[in-house]
């Protein structure tokens, strides 16, 4: 009796997750996995796009991340969890739908152009770069996902997808959904600098960092850049780590922190303290269940299986009608 609407989305395996990951995809499809029939996966072809030169951490990624997940509270029970190049379908219909996306659909989308600008240290002028759109539309259109939980960047993929299976419906007969974006907030909080949280940056703290780590990470932050000396009245509107301790502090001392930072009676060190205690206290359950799978590498094997297998049921019915549509 699944009449829950199903909903599907992706990431790519490039490295462990931050909190700025936490706070802005994860926490919204955790929040999710009740309401929808949900498909979560890891995107370790998609991550082949642009990393196809070094390839030797993309498997070990791919099993942290669904360590990152399970430990943050996706359940397998709720989800289906799964791994992209372990279902070959998704590559199936990947080249059929090439056969009938117009190129310029490819060239004029923002991310293609974005990319190839920031990534300039890499030779991104491949055939399986420009694609990226048609596997992506693959990956979900293979599930008839209705809805796709993404951020804002992620926006022009889903158009495409749209586009990609409305053009195959035209051609072929109707068989699949136009999935629909689901916008995620983006996370309030920053990195460590103050710019968007990334692992580029160097800015970023992680849901596997031991408290050491925090500790020291959270040291390093920076705070309200006017305020130079601990006489000094300070803004929390303007403080990032203001915004952690909004997460991750009571109430209470939130407030008295808020006042107190105004009238110069705390110090940025002490705040910071107060802070990064509390992220590690509430990373705790987190960082317990991290090792809990750590130590038990056979049963993430074993979710993993059990997920796949059901990805790939559904996706083995849908080429069944795709092959049909097509007489092929
Ligand atoms: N392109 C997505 C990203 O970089 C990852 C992804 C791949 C995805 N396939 C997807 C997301 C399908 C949603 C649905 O974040
Ligand atoms: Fe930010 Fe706390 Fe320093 Fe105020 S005291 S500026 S809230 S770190």
């Amino acid at each position: 009796m699944t009449t829950k609407k199903r909903i599907l989305s992706g990431m790519r395996p490039t490295g462990p997750l931050h909190l700025g990951n936490l706070h802005g995809a994860l926490a919204n499809w955790i929040s999710m996995q009740e309401t929808y029939d949900c498909f979560f996966f890891i995107a370790d072809w998609h991550a082949l796009t642009s990393d196809y030169e070094n390839t030797s951490a993309i498997n070990d990624f791919t099993r942290q991340m669904m360590i990152d997940w399970l430990s943050a509270g996706l359940s397998s029970e709720n989800c289906t969890l799964f791994v992209q190049s372990h279902i070959k379908e998704h590559a199936e219909l990947f080249l059929l739908l090439s056969m009938i996306t117009p190129v310029p659909w490819l060239e004029r989308n923002p991310t293609y152009k974005d990319q190839i600008v920031q990534l300039s240290n890499k030779d991104l002028s491949t055939f399986g770069f420009l694609g990226y759109p048609v596997l992506q539309a693959a990956d979900i259109i293979i599930y008839k996902a209705q809805g796709v939980p993404v951020g804002i960047d992620q926006v022009p993929h889903v158009e495409i997808t749209r586009e990609i299976a409305r053009r195959f419906n035209f051609l072929y007969g109707n068989v699949f959904p136009e999935p629909e974006a689901i916008l995620t907030k983006t996370s309030k909080i920053l990195g460590t600098d103050r710019r968007k949280m990334s692992k580029s940056y160097q800015n970023a703290i992680y849901l596997s960092d031991s408290p050491q780590t925090i500790a020291t990470t959270v040291a390093t932050m920076i705070t309200d850049p006017q305020r130079a000396r601990k006489s000094d009245p300070g803004d929390p509107d303007v403080c990032n780590v203001f915004s952690f301790h909004q997460l991750y502090t009571n109430a209470d001392t939130v407030a008295s922190i808020n006042r107190d930072c105004r009238r110069a009676q705390i110090g940025c060190v002490d705040c910071k303290k107060i802070m990064a205690r509390n992220l590690s206290e509430a990373l705790s359950p987190i960082r317990e269940k991290r090792a809990y799978y750590e130590a038990h590498p056979k049963e993430v094997e074993l979710i993993i299986e059990n997920g796949n297998r059901k990805a790939r049921t559904v996706a083995a019915q849908t080429m069944m009608e795709v092959r049909t549509a097509l007489k092929i």
